[in-house]
C-alpha cells in the first residue's frame, strides 16, 4: 500500500524478477508492449494489466499474485494508491496478514501514505514494513532516507503501530529488493525479502471457535441437509452443535460433500475445516434458516443487540445517527439503527474531527 505513483506496482513485478519466479517470456511481453507505446520498460505492467490501468499508468483494481517463496506461499495483494480506489484499496487490504507501505523517497509522506497507514491499523493490521523507493532518483541520499523514515516512524507511532523495518531501495535498479545494494552502503539493514520473509503467517482460522454460517436448508430424498461455509474452527460428524439465533442443538450426523458420491469415491467426511463449503444432517429435524450461525455450545458466539462497532466510511451520503443500514453478517441480513456516533476520524488527519456525523472521505 501507499500513495498514488509511489511504486508498489513497480517494487512487486521488480521482487518476483529477481527472484527468479517470473514465467518465461514474460519481460519480453512486457518489453514489447512498452516498446509499442514508445516508452521505457515499465515493471509496473506486471501487476497492471488492464489496459485502463497501462493507459493512464495507475493501478485500478487491486492484483493478486502468488510467490513460493522457500518453505511457505506468500500471496501481494497489491493496492491502489488513487484515493478514488480507497475502497478496492480497503477491500485488499482486509485479506492481508501482512503490510507493506511504500513510500517515493523524493516526494516523501503524502496524504494516502498517512490514511493507508492508519487504515492498517483501522483493519487490525499489526505486521508492518516500510520500503522507501525510488531511491536512484534521489541519489541514494542517505540524509533524504532518514528524513522519510523519521516522518513515517512517528506517524505510524502515534497510531499505535510499529515497523518491523524500513529499508531503502531501488526498484528500477533492483537495489535492496532482493539482493543488497552497492549504492547505499551506508544501509546495513534487511533486504524487502529479507524483512517479508520477517512476516510471521497469523494464526490458522482453523484453530478458532468453530463458525459455521448456513447458507441454506436443501430437502433432499427424505433428508434435510444445511448447506454453510465454515469460517473458523472445524467440527466432527458426532459434535453437538448450537445454532443462533434459534438456540437450539442438535448432533452431527453426517458431512455431505458435492459431487455426491465423491468421484474418486473416497469416504464420506468426518471432520469439515475454516474455508470448507459442506453440507450436514442432524440429529433431530431443527427448524434452521439461511443466516443462522453453528457453533460448539461451549465456544459460542455472545448474542447482542446493540454494538459498538469501528466502521469504515466509504457512502455517497454523509452518515449521522438515527441512519437505518441493512448490515450483513455471513449469509444473514439485518435491519439496524446508528444510535450514536462516539469519535470521527479522517484517517488522513488523525486529528478527530467534531461533530455527529460523518461526512463523505474527503475528495
Ligand atoms: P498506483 O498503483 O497507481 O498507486 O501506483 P504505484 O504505487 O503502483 O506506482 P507504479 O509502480 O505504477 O510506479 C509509478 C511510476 O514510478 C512508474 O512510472 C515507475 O516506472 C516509476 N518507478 C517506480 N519505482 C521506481 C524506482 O525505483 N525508480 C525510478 N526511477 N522510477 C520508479
Ligand atoms: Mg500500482
Amino acid at each position: 500500500m501507499g500513495h498514488v505513483g509511489h511504486g508498489k506496482s513497480t517494487l512487486i513485478g521488480r521482487l518476483f524478477h529477481d527472484l527468479g519466479a517470473l514465467p518465461p517470456g514474460k519481460i519480453e511481453a512486457i518489453q514489447a508492449m512498452c516498446e509499442r507505446r514508445g516508452m521505457p520498460f515499465e515493471w509496473a505492467f506486471l501487476l497492471d494489466a488492464l489496459q485502463a490501468e497501462r493507459d493512464q499508468r495507475i493501478t485500478i483494481e487491486t492484483a493478486q499474485i502468488w510467490l513460493r517463496d522457500r518453505d511457505r506461499d506468500i500471496i501481494f495483494i497489491d493496492a491502489p494508491g488513487h484515493k478514488e480506489f480507497l475502497r478496492n484499496m480497503v477491500t485488499g487490504a482486509a485479506g492481508a496478514d501482512a503490510a507493506l507501505l511504500v513510500i517515493d523517497a523524493g516526494a516523501g509522506v503524502e496524504e494516502q501514505s498517512r490514511r493507508h497507514g492508519y487504515l492498517l491499523h483501522f483493519l487490525g493490521l499489526r505486521q508492518v514494513a516500510v520500503a522507501v523507493t525510488k531511491t536512484d532518483l534521489a541519489g541514494y541520499d542517505k540524509t533524504r532516507f532518514a528524513e522519510v523514515a523519521s516522518v513515517i516512524t512517528s506517524h505510524l507511532a502515534n497510531i499505535g503501530l510499529d515497523i518491523s523495518a524500513i529499508v531503502p531501495v531501488s526498484a528500477r535498479q533492483g537495489e535492496n529488493v532482493v539482493a543488497q545494494a552497492k549504492t547505499m552502503g551506508w544501509y546495513r539493514g534487511p533486504t524487502l525479502i529479507e524483512a517479508i520473509r520477517g512476516f510471521k503467517p497469523l494464526p490458522s482460522l482453523r484453530d478458532l471457535p468453530l463458525r459455521l454460517a448456513i447458507q441454506d436448508v436443501y430437502n433432499f430424498d427424505q433428508r434435510r441437509i444445511l448447506v454453510g461455509r465454515v469460517e473458523a474452527g472445524s467440527f466432527n460428524v458426532g459434535d453437538r452443535l448450537l445454532f443462533s439465533p434459534a438456540n437450539s442443538e442438535a448432533r452431527v450426523v453426517s458431512i455431505e460433500t458435492w459431487p455426491h458420491p465423491r468421484p474418486d469415491a473416497a469416504p464420506p467426511l468426518t471432520e469439515a475445516a475454516a474455508g470448507q463449503s459442506v453440507g450436514i444432517t442432524l440429529d433431530r429435524p431443527l427448524f434452521i434458516e439461511r443466516g443462522a450461525l453453528a457453533s460448539h455450545p461451549e465456544r459460542a458466539p455472545l448474542e447482542t443487540e446493540v454494538f459498538r462497532a469501528r466502521l469504515f466510511w466509504l457512502g455517497r451520503e454523509p452518515l449521522a445517527a438515527g441512519a437505518r443500514l441493512d448490515m450483513k453478517i455471513l449469509a444473514a441480513r439485518a435491519h439496524v439503527t446508528l444510535e450514536a456516533i462516539e469519535r470521527v476520524i479522517d484517517p488522513g488527519e488523525l486529528d478527530p474531527l467534531t461533530g455527529n456525523a460523518v461526512p463523505r472521505h474527503a475528495e
